[in-house]
């Protein structure tokens, strides 16, 4: 192998691909939220899935700040897959129950959730 798939690979193993079970995106703003407490969520958002053990092992929970999921409105904006769950008005307050709730006891949170696409499954 090449000296740019070795550095690829040691990456992919240590942000745990292969082992992902789920993969959250929250929007940062500013459209949807002010880019302020869109990075608060952020930040917190990091730490609780790092806290939470969900950062490696064989329960990855990937997680992925965006600049926009085009919903524009209402935000924090944040979608999870597979589940395809997503979640309006993610502030910070609502961080740690999200983490408790959705990604360790698997039970997406209904009353914060506007719309739901689950990817199809793979034969
Ligand atoms: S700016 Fe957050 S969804 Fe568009």
């Amino acid at each position: 192998m090449d000296e740019k798939t070795d550095q690829l690979e040691a990456i992919a193993q240590k942000i745990g691909i292969g082992a992902i079970k789920r993969h959250v995106f929250l929007c940062v703003g500013p459209k949807c939220c002010s880019n302020e407490v869109g990075e608060k969520s952020w930040e917190l958002l990091k730490q609780k899935i790092k806290d939470a053990g969900l950062s490696s092992g064989d329960n990855v929970c990937q997680r992925s700040r965006a600049g926009c999921l085009r919903i524009c409105c209402h935000g924090p904006t944040m979608v999870v897959y597979p589940e395809g769950t997503w979640y309006h008005d993610m502030t910070p307050d609502k961080i740690e129950r999200f983490v408790q709730e959705h990604l360790i006891e698997g039970k997406p949170i209904e009353e914060w959730i506007f719309a739901r696409n689950p990817l199809p499954g793979r034969s």
